[in-house]
């Protein structure tokens, strides 16, 4: 890596090849931390924004080239995943099921038909989730839980094929990889179930401002179906410190033991 900032004088380039490669990027970058914060941080470099920028978007820009089989995701879940989200992807106990309720007839019409009846007890992932890219995004940059961004490209294929084999829209020979993500789209469960007019962003074209809290009649309380096994508790460092320091929900302290 090189060193190319100075932070106690000024901005300036240390490596002279790079900055003479890159001379216009660097003297406006500088120009421009100059007069904002004169002598305060440095313009990030390329490595530091690629490492930072890995969102996949539903039209797949972003998903980096790679392949993944169903075997090999099995062997990646057995062992890093199913401790927390059950053998099948069944568990209700760390997180509610990634698993269930879609049928093949679902995979034809795009809409989960047991989100609709309510007649299933619990909404799995694969029930609610519309667009196989955010799978792999939140795959490859969150889990498993305790070890987040630890999973290589072919690894979240892999896994991610072997969640979508359990839910039974891809066969057992299927290979996933950056050409293929399209056809499972085409298939998944609930890709026409996407809705905007859920109360969190517009209602009837309009900010959604009229929400009413329930003063009666509301439910007594809230039972609470799953929880994080206490050695993963703090494995995201303290919540309390991460979340805001008003409102209903403060964040638990973690680094504590669960208050039975
Ligand atoms: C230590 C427990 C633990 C392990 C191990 C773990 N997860 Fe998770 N997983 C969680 C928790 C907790 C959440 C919910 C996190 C949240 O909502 O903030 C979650 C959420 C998810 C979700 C999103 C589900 C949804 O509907 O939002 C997926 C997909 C997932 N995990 C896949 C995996 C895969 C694949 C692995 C293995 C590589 C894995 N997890 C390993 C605890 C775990």
């Amino acid at each position: 890596m090189f060193k190319w900032v100075d932070f106690k004088t000024d901005f300036k380039c240390w490596a002279p090849v790079w900055c003479l490669v890159f001379a216009s990027t660097c003297a406006g970058a500088q120009a421009e931390a100059k007069k904002t914060y004169p002598g305060v941080g440095r313009p990030a470099t390329t490595s530091e924004i690629a490492a930072w920028d890995i969102d996949v978007r539903p039209d797949f820009k972003g998903l980096p080239a790679g392949r993944g089989t169903v075997q090999k995701g099995m062997e990646i879940w057995d062992a890093q995943c199913a401790g927390c989200h059950g053998t099948f992807g069944e568990s209700n106990e760390v997180f509610t099921p990634i698993v269930g309720g879609t049928t093949e007839k679902d995979m034809q019409t795009g809409r989960v038909a047991s989100l609709i009846d309510q007649k299933t007890p619990q909404r799995s992932t694969l029930m609610k989730v519309a667009t196989i890219s955010t799978l792999w995004d939140y795959i490859y940059r969150a889990m498993p839980w305790y070890a987040p961004r630890s999973l290589s490209v072919d690894d979240t294929y892999s896994v991610l094929s072997y969640v979508l084999y359990l839910g039974e829209i891809i066969p057992e020979d299927f290979v996933l990889s950056q050409q293929t993500m399209a056809q499972v789209q085409a298939r998944m469960p609930n890709r026409n179930g996407m809705t905007q007019q859920h109360g969190l962003g517009k209602v009837d074209g309009q900010p959604d401002v009229k929400a009413v809290p329930c003063m009666q009649a509301c439910r007594p309380f809230v039972q609470i179906g799953s929880v994080l096994p206490e050695h993963a508790r703090n494995a995201h460092n303290n919540l309390a410190l991460q979340n805001r320091p008003y409102g209903p929900f403060l964040g638990i302290d973690t680094t504590i033991p669960r208050q039975k």
